[in-house]
């Protein structure tokens, strides 16, 4: 340990190595890479133009088309992944969310459309959940009480898992917390042959209200909460119970959500695993660095740098992110 002082001059001068911008960039700790990014994207059926999310600015519900277009940029800029997201027709929403299960439904089409252009250049996931799909905008399907029945939506999942696996994914991410997920996917993908396909698990899925823009993406018509699936933002140890469960169903990779209120989540995660872990930076996360930037308040790129940096510190090997493409392409 060096002394501390001598006489009233400081012994230890941690500056020196701020001095300049090389310094710094030679003692940094972490650094971003286009490789760590994912870059989440909505894809909407039946329309012809893309739709802006006034929420989210800048980002939009594509049309299949510009979906393609999206994913080869994202490949160009060395993106790692690309999450998606479908987003169907309105009459097409019912209560067991079937359009989740139809091969020929917007995600399955989407997911065909992306890996005919992109191929294997770009590790392409899934969405695994039933909200995009159900008219009453729940993760799962309701009992006759109107509660969201465990056991029965795995059922469903299962099958998504299949259709989404047929239609050349990758990497499937169950998101809808329900208990048990992990493991039906890995059966219903290993039962169909699907045993390549990985499992990225939302283990640590937080009941979070920066989940808001993300609703409107995907025009999402939930009354209520998610609170009796999703994880209460006061417990962390409970995060910890989820992981080992997710890692004994066969999680292949592990995610903590939303990223920057529960860096300590995944920073304690982190620590415990030998599997990737993921973050997702959530719509809401995007929506407050836009909305400050707009007005004048901060400055968006390097807020942008600093929050994704501080995602990778605290353990991050993954960063689900709707900058991830213009970020790449900056680094
Ligand atoms: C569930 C799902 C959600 C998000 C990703 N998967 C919404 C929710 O759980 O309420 C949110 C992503 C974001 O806010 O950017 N299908």
């Amino acid at each position: 340990m060096s002394s501390s002082t001598y006489g009233s001059f400081p012994g230890a001068r941690p500056r020196r190595l701020r001095t300049t911008p090389a310094m710094r960039r030679m003692v940094a700790e972490h650094r971003l890479h286009p490789a760590d990014l994912i870059l989440p994207a909505f894809v909407r059926e039946g329309i012809s133009e893309p739709v802006p999310i006034s929420a989210m600015p800048g980002v939009v519900q594509h049309t299949r088309d510009t979906l393609r277009k999206a994913a080869v940029e994202a490949v160009a800029a060395g993106v790692a992944g690309i999450m998606l997201f479908g987003v169907p027709e309105d009459e097409k929403k019912d209560a067991l969310g079937t359009a989740g299960t139809d091969p020929d439904g917007i995600l399955q089409v989407a997911i065909r459309d992306v890996r005919a252009e992109v191929g294997d250049d770009l590790v392409i996931m899934s969405d695994l959940c039933l909200d995009e799909y159900t008219d009453h905008g729940h993760c799962g399907v309701l009992d006759d009480q109107g509660r969201v029945d465990n056991d029965a939506t795995l059922e469903r999942y299962a099958e998504m898992a299949q259709v989404q696996a047929d239609a050349g994914v990758h990497v499937v991410g169950p998101s809808g917390m329900m208990d048990g997920q992990v493991g039906v996917t890995r059966d219903a993908l290993d039962q169909t042959g699907h045993e390549d396909v990985s499992i990225l698990a939302y283990t640590a899925k937080y009941s979070s209200a920066f989940y808001g823009p993300f609703r409107e993406a995907v025009g999402s018509s939930l009354k209520g909460d998610r609170k009796t699936y999703q994880q209460d933002p006061a417990n962390l140890r409970e995060s910890l119970r989820e992981l080992a469960l997710d890692l004994e169903e066969g999680a292949d990779m592990v995610m903590v959500k939303p990223a920057l209120p529960y860096l300590d989540v995944l920073a304690k995660i982190a620590e415990q695993v030998d599997v990737p872990v993921a973050a997702y930076q959530i719509s809401g996360e995007y929506a407050m660095v836009e909305a400050a930037a707009e007005k004048g308040w901060i400055d968006r790129d390097k807020a942008i740098l600093e929050t994704l940096t501080g995602i990778k510190r605290a353990g991050a090997n993954m960063i689900l992110t709707y900058w991830a493409t213009e970020v790449a392409q900056g680094l």
